[in-house]
Parts: C-alpha cells; structure tokens; sequence
C-alpha cells in the first residue's frame, strides 16, 4: 500500500510494512521503490521494511528543479520523522547508497546499520561527470526510452538477459515511466555528490557490503575499496548478478540480508 507525506511541497511516497527495529531501502537509479518486492514480500517478518520512492521517482513527485543527494537524505530523515522512528538500517543500492552516505554525513545518530549493495564511495570523474550530462541531454531529446536503452546492459548480466526475459521487461517498464526531470535531476544530483572516502574509516557500526560479480556501473574492486577502509565491514559477492544482484539473484541476496537483520538482532 502507498502512504505519502509533504516534504518542503514535494509529496514523497512509501511503504510501510511489518513491524519491529525499522530498515530503510533506497534505490537505484533510474528506478523506484517497486524494485525492493522480491525483499519485502520474502522477509516480511525480518522487520519494520520502509521502501521510499526518492523525489522524482515512482510515486513521488517529479519537481523540474535542483535535485542533489543531501536533499534524498532530508527527504529519508523526513519519512522517519512522519512516522517516529529516530533510528533505522539503511539499504541502499547504487544511488542509494550515495544517499546513505549523504545520510551518515547528515544524519549519522539516526543510524543503526549499513547495508551498501553495488555502490561506491568516491565521486564522479570529469569523464563520469561529462557522461551524466550527455545522457540528461538524450532524455530530454529522446525521452526516458533512450535511457533505458543505454542503462538496460549495464544494470544486468548476461545470464540474465539470457534467463529472465519477464524481469529485463519489468525494469525497462520501470525506466521508461521515470519522468524525464527526475532522469536529469538524478543525473544532476549524482555528478555533484562529494567523495565520501574518507567518511568511511569513521563508520562505526555494523556494516555489510554485497555486490554483484558481474557488475558493471560499480565493479566489485569499487566494493573492495569500501570493505577495506570500513573497520568490520564484510563484503558477498553475488554470482551471476550484475548491478542489481536483489533483483537477478534474489534468494542469495535476501539470505544476505536476512542473516545481517538477524545479526543486528542478537
Ligand atoms: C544506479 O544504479 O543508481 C546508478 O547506476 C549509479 C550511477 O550511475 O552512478
């Protein structure tokens, strides 16, 4: 069910189900919150699971204006305002989790756990930088069809094409219905966000890092990286998964997450 609150005239939408210590899942880029079911229709009893839909995706409204990370993780913290939770475990996949770092520099008591699935610490390079403007230009040209052209290869491996025809549909569905001011404020957001290397030595609570083997946009050297500067960290690797290993490889990646809740439990 959809449950949605104002933020600064921005309607925000969300999920809210179960119950017990409150576990915040962030997308990707350019997706949304529907991109978390194969996790919270299998680990309904793992907690209290809160997708959101970051502004411009899903549900959530669309504004044509400045969109950075900060503004998401104001946006995170403003949900567990409206629903009184002053602490949660953020999961943030990709985009997501530039948000969560973006929330540990905003909001870091509010954190209980790091769950970071295919995502990197480091900002863009000029030539990243320069690639976020030229695919804002195509989707304003072309429409978010031509994003989802681009996108599709890198967000998936081969054995996934090759097997899940009806999951490479869902997610081109779930591209092409991104507006195209949420695609430019994304790509917009993403490019500025700051390194959050050396924020990573300072992480003091537990933190699990997973990425999928055959993953494209963030390599499992960029996991590496992140595991080996954050003191405890773990890291999984997923087989035969690309970027998004919760959607192509859902039973290792829930029994990841389902083994790191349960630990958080203990
Ligand atoms: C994502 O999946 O959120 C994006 O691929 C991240 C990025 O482009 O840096």
């Amino acid at each position: 069910m959809t449950s949605s609150l104002l933020v600064r005239g921005v309607r925000i939408a969300y999920s809210d189900q179960g119950s017990g210590p409150a576990v915040v899942f962030l997308h990707g880029f350019p997706l949304n919150r529907a991109m978390w079911r194969p996790q919270t229709e299998a680990l309904g009893s793992a907690g209290r699971l809160i997708t959101i839909d970051l502004r411009g995706h899903g549900e959530s409204d669309a504004p044509l204006w400045r969109y950075s990370v900060d503004q998401f993780a104001d946006d995170v913290a403003a949900v567990l305002d409206h629903l009184g939770l002053t602490r949660a475990t953020l999961v943030g996949l990709s985009m997501g989790g530039y948000v969560a770092f973006a929330f540990l520099r905003r909001h870091a008591a509010r954190l209980t756990a790091l769950f970071l699935t295919d995502t990197r610490a480091t900002a863009d390079t000029e030539e990243g930088r320069h690639g976020r403007y030229q695919m804002a230009q195509a989707a304003h040209t072309k429409g978010a069809r031509t994003v989802a052209d681009v996108m599709l290869p890198k967000l998936l491996a081969p054995h996934t094409f090759h097997t899940k025809p009806d999951l490479v549909r869902q997610i081109r569905a779930m591209i092409e219905s991104m507006p195209v001011s949420g695609i430019a404020g994304d790509l917009m957001a993403m490019a500025d966000r700051p390194d959050s290397v050396s924020l990573l030595p300072s992480i003091t609570f537990p933190t699990l890092i997973i990425v999928g083997e055959e993953d494209q946009a963030t390599p499992v050297a960029d996991a590496r990286f992140m595991a080996e500067r954050i003191p405890g960290a773990r890291l999984e690797i997923i087989p035969q998964a690309g970027h998004l290993p919760n959607l192509e490889q859902p039973r290792l990646f829930n029994e990841c997450l389902s083994g790191f809740l349960t630990g958080l439990a203990r």
